[in-house]
């Protein structure tokens, strides 16, 4: 039995393949490399001497998919698939939509043909919108501003619709928080094309000096230090709440759809990142504070209680292990995978 693995060869999915062939799960890796490299594999041979069985395929190809599932015997699809840049998915709205929910029901549809109904989604925290509270709650209102927070959404919606015709499906609809780290290795890491939108590579891109400054978007919120407040999740923390999940489908064959949050349940601030990383790295990152991004959410952090028991999974990386790891894959690999 084969774990079909969308998005294998990108920033999560790639970690999450090393926790998968540690765990003895036998994988494949689907992806269309349009934000990821196949050097990747070459990475995750090293580091696990498993050889992957990669397919070049993008998931808006029926036939492609379909050969695919005649390929290999597949028992259950971990869907990491999908564009997300939330300000890209502005201007692109059309792209986003075509990719993230086009993709996903040609995913469904294939599933469906050849009777395979376990899948695990990733989902966001972009779900929640502006939540009045935190901690966030998987029953908390969900709402969002952008086409890309809107994919989630949809497709949460499509997936429980899914279960709804049909209550053997498994579905874990696993809403991360703000994913950041790298493998221990220093081997694979996150390795975004052009300028980083997301806080934690741009501040390790300034630290490596491919970046000359960091902008801190707002100083002035209503926050013990001005600046935005989340909740950063080590990657290989997130990486094995999808091995727990996969492990609790298998022990329990009752089908049924599983909300969870991936999150560490504690929130630090901008600055408070900032500060932990010059610290671990012994860097001096240079930054300005400058006027608020538009559309950010003041604070988020997740209320992780559920997934602890439901899955046994709680994340176990401090923010000075998240730090360290980054620091160790980007010196190293000052150009990502290139
Ligand atoms: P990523 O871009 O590194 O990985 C996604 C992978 O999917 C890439 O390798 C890309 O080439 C591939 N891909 C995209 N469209 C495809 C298609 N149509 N067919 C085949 N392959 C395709 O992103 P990531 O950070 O690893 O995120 C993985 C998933 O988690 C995404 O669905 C993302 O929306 C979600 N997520 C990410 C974050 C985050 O901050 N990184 C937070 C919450 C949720
Ligand atoms: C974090 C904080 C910024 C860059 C986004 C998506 C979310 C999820 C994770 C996919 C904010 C500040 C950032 C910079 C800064 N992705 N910042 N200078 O906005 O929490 O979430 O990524 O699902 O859906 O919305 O993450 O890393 O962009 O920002 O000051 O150069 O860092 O203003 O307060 P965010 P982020």
């Amino acid at each position: 039995m084969t774990i079909l693995i969308t998005g294998g060869a990108g920033y999560i999915g790639s970690h999450t393949c090393i926790e998968l062939i540690t765990a003895s799960y036998d994988i494949v890796v689907l992806d269309n490399l349009s934000n990821s490299q196949n050097t990747v594999l070459d990475r995750i041979k090293k580091i696990t001497k498993a050889i992957i069985p990669f397919e070049n395929v993008d998931l808006r190809d029926t036939e492609a998919l379909e050969a695919v599932f005649k390929k290999y015997n597949i028992s259950a699809v971990i869907h990491f698939a999908g564009l997300k840049s939330v300000n890209e998915s502005i201007n692109k709205p059309i792209e986003y939509y075509d990719n993230n929910i086009a993709g996903t029901i040609n995913l469904c549809k294939v599933m469906h043909q050849f009777d395979v109904k376990k899948m695990i989604f990733s989902s966001s925290a972009v779900v929640y919108g502006n939540p009045e509270t935190v901690p966030i709650k998987e029953n908390f209102p969900l709402s969002t501003f952008n086409p890309y927070g809107q994919s989630k959404l949809m497709t949460e919606q499509i997936l429980n619709d899914i279960f709804i015709s049909d209550n053997d499906w498994q579905i874990a609809l696993l809403r991360y928080f703000n994913p950041v780290g790298a493998h221990k290795s220093g081997l694979i890491g996150e390795a975004p094309g052009g300028i980083p939108s997301n806080l934690m590579p741009y501040l390790s891109q300034v630290a490596v000096g491919k970046l000359d400054k960091l902008h801190v978007f707002g100083g002035d919120y209503d926050t013990p230090d001005g600046t935005c407040i989340r909740d950063f999740i080590h990657v290989v923390d997130l990486a094995k709440g999808h091995v727990k999940a996969l492990d609790y489908f298998k022990n329990k064959k009752k089908g049924e759809v599983l909300t969870l949050n991936l999150g560490t349940g504690k929130g630090y601030s901008v600055l408070e990142l900032i500060h932990t990383f010059q610290d671990i790295t012994g860097k001096k990152i240079p930054y300005d504070i400058v006027d608020r991004r538009p559309g950010d959410i003041v604070i988020s952090y997740a209320s992780p209680e559920l997934a602890e028991k439901v899955l046994s999974w709680k994340a176990e990386e401090s923010l000075e292990d998240m730090c360290r790891d980054t620091w160790r894959w980007q010196s190293q690999n000052p150009s990502g995978y290139e």
